[in-house]
């Protein structure tokens, strides 16, 4: 054994240095491993003369307690540093991810309250759990009257004076509206709606609506044409023309459905209009007078408009979906359609 090993091995661990953490973990084993030189000193050591074990015993031991403290220094300190091997090849493609896209009812209600804001309409909210009094009685459907049959009910609790139910139109959220707001009142109401019925092809037991409702001084069936007919040319195209029929509802007097011309057959007739060259959108009317008194609204002074429509129709018609269904069974091939429509 030559005390210069011991001094060169020692002079080596002070002036250590590494840049990895895998640099240190070799430079541990080069010492201190079991093959390690200073371990391999050691074994040496058990051959050295006992007169000489004074001599070679206490460096050895420095040496050794050295190498140790340096490798826990480097082991706390090193900062990994990045290799310049070609560890990342950056010009890979990345992974693919499948972003969501938006349904098609979210799609055309954020296209049809884009529509109205322009137009001046606030958007106005209401609970889907409502009382009879909102959906029905405010509405000027007296207690079992026969109208109360065209809206099967889903009721919370039946029985007392105003049943807790489903509603099953946004046209509460009109009468929540004129009952809070001042006048003029210019909202839409866009929102889910339940009613009892099988579900098929053509009718489910939920559905979307967009409700629209407008009270001033002076507000005419002309008004509601006009306004009705503007926003058909926004949704379907400038050429687009509007007719409208007859209807009935407890809630508006003139009532009115309203066809808007066939956008795939330009009038010609096909199979989406069944021929006629148009399609129905929407019901509207002028308020019921009695409406307005139910909420407090004075009917001599003021009229005003409302008008509703089924944003799963209109999806349908926009994109000839032929089946409700889809709309809510997530269906990821049909979801998936819908991807490109959402840049629009
Ligand atoms: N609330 C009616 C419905 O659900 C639609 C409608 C609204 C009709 C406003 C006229 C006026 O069918």
């Amino acid at each position: 054994m030559k005390r210069e090993d011991i001094d060169r091995l020692l002079a080596e661990v002070r002036d250590l240095k590494c840049k990895s953490q895998k640099e240190v973990e070799a430079a541990r084993v080069r010492l201190l491993g079991k093959k390690g030189e200073i371990t391999a000193l050691f074994e040496e050591f058990r051959t050295v003369a006992p007169e000489l074990k004074k001599e070679f015993g206490r460096p050895l031991n420095e040496l050794k307690q050295a190498a140790q403290a340096r490798i826990d220094e480097l082991k706390d300190s090193v900062v990994e540093e990045a290799s310049d091997g070609p560890v990342n090849d950056l010009s890979m493609p990345g992974e693919p991810f499948v972003l969501g896209s938006r349904h098609p009812v979210s799609i055309v209600r954020q296209e049809i309250v884009d529509i109205f804001r322009k137009f001046g309409y606030d958007v106005a909210e209401g609970p889907e759990i409502e009382d009879d009094y909102h959906v029905f009685e405010a509405l000027n459907f007296p207690p079992n009257h026969p109208a109360r049959d065209m809206q099967d009910t889903f009721f919370v609790s039946a029985g007392h004076l105003n049943p807790i139910l489903l509603r099953t139109h946004t046209s509460s959220v009109q009468v929540r509206s004129m009952e809070t707001m001042d006048l003029p009142i210019r909202v839409i109401c866009p929102g889910r709606v339940f009613r009892n019925e099988a579900i098929s092809a053509r009718a489910h037991c939920i559905f979307h609506q967009v409700e629209g409702l407008y009270i001033d001084e002076n507000v005419t069936f002309a008004d509601l044409k006009q306004a009705i007919l503007l926003f058909a040319r926004e949704m379907f195209g400038p050429d687009t023309q509007i007719r409208m029929r007859p209807s009935y509802f407890p809630f508006t007097e003139p009532s009115a459905e309203v066809d808007v011309s066939c956008n795939i057959c330009h009038g010609k007739g096909c199979n989406i209009c069944k021929g006629t060259g148009w399609l129905e959108i929407l019901g509207c009317g002028m308020v019921d007078p009695n409406v307005l008194e139910a909420s407090g609204i004075d009917s001599k002074k003021y009229s005003g408009f409302a008008f509703g429509m089924g944003l799963e129709r209109i999806a349908m018609l926009k994109w000839r979906v032929n089946d409700l269904r889809h709309y809510f069974e997530n269906d990821m091939r049909f979801l998936h359609e819908f991807e490109t429509a959402t840049e629009v």
